[in-house]
């Protein structure tokens, strides 16, 4: 049985292979709608969640399959004290395939170690959140046509975003990747991915403070907010909410075939009237998350459609 619990428990054969199946999905949505007919997912998030809770369940439900699930921690039994480990173990009594978001990172991964059925990381706290980057990948790979000889713009908060974190982990991976870490001093990338992955891997990055220093030759400028919810100081994030605003006058600075993305939600860091910019795609990345979570509930429920 398998987890996904990063997105380095993919090898780059088995994520080339699912990136596949994605695009096929994409293009021949009919031939998978009864793929999962009698199987049930289970989203288990016990944090806020939009995009990924319902394009999980938009997945499932293309596929032809069931859903069931909790949206919030008090409204599931974690509220009466039930732990993770027993929550799981009775889930896996309900369903074939869950997709787990939790506050405490490593909370999906004490799942994974007593579950009878596999558990999708939806995103762990601060760590990471390795079907964004999926449906990352997706979207660069679409529209640029390539993962490797890229270089890589990631701006915001690089220290609690985790969907950064997993994008740079899967990333390092191919060839000719660069990075340009645009954050202010106390947003930068922690430790534990800027010396552990970034240095181990000799990737090049630098780090930047102003993004209009950044955009003149990147090919990819991933925006994030600034995680709110993981500051233990309210007037930290007061002073550093707004440090970035991605705005038409920056984007002129920008190359004309540089591609704009961001997990979503956005709050200020890019201003509305970028949307029309046609190198903004983080809509049509909310659409790639979906074929991309139908790709991988069919590949670890070891599903295949002839
Ligand atoms: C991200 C997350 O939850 O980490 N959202 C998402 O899943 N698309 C990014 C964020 O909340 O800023």
């Amino acid at each position: 049985m398998r987890h996904l619990l990063s997105p380095l428990d993919l090898s780059i054969d088995e994520l080339d292979n699912l990136l596949d199946l994605a695009t096929d999905i994409e293009h021949n949505p009919d031939k998978y709608s009864e793929a999962c007919k009698g199987k049930k997912l289970a989203t288990l998030f016990y944090e806020p969640s939009t995009r990924t809770r319902l394009s999980f369940e938009s997945a499932m439900l293309n596929l032809g399959g069931n859903v069931l699930g909790f949206s919030s921690a008090d409204s599931s039994s974690a509220a009466k004290g039930e732990s993770v480990s027993d929550t799981i173990r009775i889930i896996s009594c309900y369903a074939d395939i869950c997709a787990m978001r939790h506050p405490k990172e490593g909370a999906p991964l004490v799942a994974a170690s007593k579950s009878s059925i596999p558990v999708i990381n939806a995103g762990d706290g601060g760590h990471q959140h390795p079907t964004q980057t999926l449906t990352d990948l997706m979207t660069i790979r679409s529209l640029k046509g390539r993962l490797s000889n890229l270089t890589i713009g990631l701006c915001g908060d690089l220290k609690f975003g985790r969907t950064v974190h997993s994008l740079i982990n899967a990333l390092v991976r191919y060839e000719g990747i660069k990075f340009v870490l645009i954050s202010p001093n106390e947003l930068r990338l922690p430790d534990y991915i800027r010396v552990d992955v970034l240095e181990k891997n000799n990737i090049e990055y630098i780090e930047a403070e102003h993004l209009e220093d950044a955009l003149e030759n990147l090919d990819i400028l991933y925006m994030t907010r600034v995680q709110k919810e993981r500051f233990f100081n309210e007037e930290e994030y007061i002073r550093l909410k707004d440090s970035y605003i991605l705005n038409a006058e920056k984007m002129a600075l920008a190359p004309k075939d540089m591609l704009v993305l961001h997990p979503l939600p956005r709050v200020n860091e890019i201003s509305v009237e970028v949307d029309n910019d046609e190198r903004a795609v983080y809509f049509k990345q909310v659409q790639y998350g979906v074929y991309v979570r139908m790709a991988l509930i069919l590949t670890l429920l070891n599903i295949t459609i002839e």
